[in-house]
């Protein structure tokens, strides 16, 4: 199921600003390592990402599910002066590209890669409400968890965005009932009945959550 007409998917790309080299060569080497992937976020997706650690004011971002770094540096690249991005992977094949490219961005002094199963990092942050902004895009079996271990993490007025929340319009379709399938309704319906925060779904790219800490 396309979520928004494809055609006009290619109208909301070829609208956002452009994306610099160091990006354009990373979606590049990306698709020539991992052929036909469709892990990496868009670059609407990075802009409109940069865009709120902008809006929001953020000294203090966690990433969960860094892959080959595109969301990472979008992240990085929005953060305040001093500003820090804790990003959680797994992988130490796409985290070595990740680390390139931050590199090459400039972005290395401001990025502490994890790499572990990101509920044990995530499990050992303190919960003093440091964390200004936070996203989510990795397995997603692992979403209820990432999502209650950073809500008590979150400050208050703190951004918490979802990746992947529409999964190709399976959400909708009752024979989709996969262990991703059932793990992001689950985590879709958690969200709307919290009352620790306030949320809205956008129809961008595989869907997108934004839940905001009252
Ligand atoms: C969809 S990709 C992330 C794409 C990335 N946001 C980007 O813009 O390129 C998902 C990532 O989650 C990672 N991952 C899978 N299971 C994980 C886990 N339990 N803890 C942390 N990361 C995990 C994978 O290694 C993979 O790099």
């Amino acid at each position: 199921m396309d979520i928004v007409n494809p055609a006009l998917e290619d109208y909301l790309l070829a609208h956002a600003s452009p994306a610099d080299d160091v990006l354009r060569d990373l979606v590049e080497e990306t698709h020539q390592l991992v052929p036909g992937t469709t892990m990496q976020i868009s670059h609407d997706e990075g802009e409109f990402l940069t865009m709120l650690t902008q809006l929001t004011g953020v000294s203090l971002a966690v990433e969960v599910g860094v892959f080959t770094g595109y969301s990472s540096i979008c992240i990085a690249r929005g953060l305040s002066e001093g500003g820090r991005l804790l990003a959680c992977d797994v992988s130490e094949e796409w985290t070595s590209v990740a680390r390139r490219y931050w590199e090459r961005a400039g972005l290395t002094d401001r990025i502490d890669l994890r790499l572990a199963p990101a509920d044990e990092t995530l499990r050992a942050l303190p919960t003093d409400q440091a964390v200004d902004f936070a996203f989510i895009d990795a397995d997603k079996t692992g979403y209820p968890a990432y999502y209650e271990e950073l809500v008590p993490r979150m400050r208050r007025g703190g951004l918490i965005v979802l990746d992947n929340v529409l999964r190709g319009g399976r959400v909708v379709d009752p024979s989709a009932q996969d262990a991703a399938d059932r793990a992001i309704r689950q985590v879709n319906d958690t969200i709307t009945a919290d009352s620790r925060v306030q949320s809205v779904m956008l129809p961008l790219r595989d869907g997108v959550t934004l839940v905001r800490k009252r």
